[in-house]
């Protein structure tokens, strides 16, 4: 394979966590490199869901090494808790690393995020609520606490000291040192054997050849810089961030590949050009079961955003694009796709930079008949009804990439290659 980017073109929940649990077969390593457990990745191998925040999404083989990076930030208590539910599910741990400078989301962050988005108001980002931009701040400031400090308590209680400090002058948050101190300690007791330099590990894997694949969580729209901010999330998940999140020289890169859905989708708020308030918005998230993986809200949905799409094309640098969700449209007489937006008497082609633009483009859209047919069972691109190949082929021509996979079901073996026969067949 290579060492493959895989990641987010919408804003998150694309699918990302299906197409790593397809393409770890021929991978070594599976490698997260950003975000923390606002992340929500689903599996569905043979009827069984998984939901991995923390953990990446190659776990279910036990022999690749899943590898949560230094760009992570990490909840002890989160991620403890989904090991623990794995490990009862009959899942190997053997081959779990975390990294030792992955800072580590703490109390306090989760009490000052609350705080902050009540003070927003009516402008509240709608974020996870799981401290994940107060602890990306504290890294930012220098202070952060990282997992290795986990294994140190006078380093720990020395920096726990200064933060809480920190966070009492400009928050109202009210920790005892001594109960986090404690209860921290137990954190890194128990997390000590996963704990490594897993840039040394992820360098030590690319040297020998072995295929590694880095799992993006959140999606090119919610990236920090690149994003629509400040309705973004706090990291660069971006396929930028790999390199920064793993310790990986960015030569060491050989592909990136987008994944999309059919359609598009939002949690939180933010602008969001082709989002449907009616009936269509309604019909795709009930047949897309557009729920959050994380906090079950509903998701905002809309039509394809082609606009979107060659955004993320450029911004990621995508060899190829992936495409979910396909059978979501299955049932509808026509289907729009966004190929440009208005703004004002001018026809923009290129994503805004400016969110106040953005705030006020209109979608135009072309309209393509639907194909009205049940495409959950077809596993061959050729089988495709007509009118469903011209839309994987009209979102290539918009995009200017080529799909490489795309998927009818939320199964393993329903993710199809667009140019191969199925692997039953070879
Ligand atoms: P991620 O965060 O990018 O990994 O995506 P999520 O897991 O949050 O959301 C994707 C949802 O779509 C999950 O419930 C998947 O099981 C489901 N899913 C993925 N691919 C398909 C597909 O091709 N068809 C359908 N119907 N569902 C899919
Ligand atoms: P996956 O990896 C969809 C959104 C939140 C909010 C914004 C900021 O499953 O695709 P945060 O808690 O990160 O500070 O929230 O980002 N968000 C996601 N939306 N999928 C995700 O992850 C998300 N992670 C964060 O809803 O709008
Ligand atoms: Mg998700």
């Amino acid at each position: 394979m290579s060492n493959t980017v895989i990641v987010g073109t919408q804003w998150g929940d694309e699918g990302k966590g299906h197409v790593i649990d397809l393409l770890a077969r021929q991978a070594s390593a599976v490698v997260r490199y950003q975000g923390g457990d606002n992340a929500g990745h689903t599996v569905i191998v043979e009827g069984e869901k998984f939901v991995f925040h923390l953990v990446p999404s190659g776990i279910l083989y036990p022999d690749k090494k899943c590898i949560v990076g230094n760009g992570v930030v990490v909840d002890p208590e989160s991620l403890l808790g989904e090991l623990v539910s794995l490990k009862n599910r009959g899942i190997s741990l053997t081959n779990f690393f975390l990294s030792n400078h992955a800072h580590v989301v703490m109390p306090y962050h989760k009490k000052a995020e609350e705080i902050e988005e009540s003070l927003r108001g009516k402008s509240r980002i709608g974020t996870t609520k799981k401290g994940i931009g107060p602890a990306y701040v504290d890294k930012m400031g220098r202070r952060g606490i990282r997992i290795a400090d986990l294994l140190e308590k006078n380093i720990l209680e020395e920096k726990l000291k200064f933060n809480l400090t920190f966070w009492t002058k400009f928050c109202e948050v009210n920790y005892s040192i001594s109960s986090v101190l404690s209860q921290y300690l137990e954190y890194g007791s128990k997390l000590k054997p996963y704990i490594t330099d897993t840039s040394l590990l992820i360098y030590e894997l690319a040297k020998r050849g072995e295929n590694i694949l880095f799992e993006g969580a959140q999606g090119t729209l919610l990236d920090v810089d690149h994003g629509t901010y400040p309705y973004v999330t706090s990291s660069s998940s971006g396929a930028g961030g790999v390199c920064i999140g793993t310790g990986i020289g960015p030569g060491k890169i050989d592909r990136v590949l987008g994944v999309a859905k059919a359609y598009t989708t939002r949690v939180g708020a933010g602008p969001f050009p082709t989002e449907s308030f009616g009936e269509t918005g309604n019909i795709l998230r009930e047949r897309g079961k557009e729920y959050g993986a994380t906090t079950g809200r509903p998701r905002r949905c809309g039509w394809f955003d082609g606009v979107i799409l060659k955004y993320a094309v450029r911004i990621n640098g995508l060899n190829e694009l992936i495409i979910t969700k396909l059978d979501v449209l299955d049932k509808l007489e026509k289907i729009r796709i966004c190929v440009a937006y208005r703004y004002k008497n001018k026809i923009i082609y290129d994503f805004p930079a400016d969110l106040g633009i953005l705030t006020e483009c209109q979608p135009i859209y072309e309209e393509m008949e639907g194909w009205r047919t049940d495409t959950s069972s077809l596993r061959i691109f050729s089988d495709l009804p007509r009118a469903a190949r011209k839309y994987l082929q009209r979102i290539e021509e918009i995009g200017e990439i080529s799909i490489c996979l795309f998927s009818v079901g939320p199964q393993r073996e329903e993710m199809i290659s667009m140019n191969q026969i199925p692997d039953s067949l070879t």
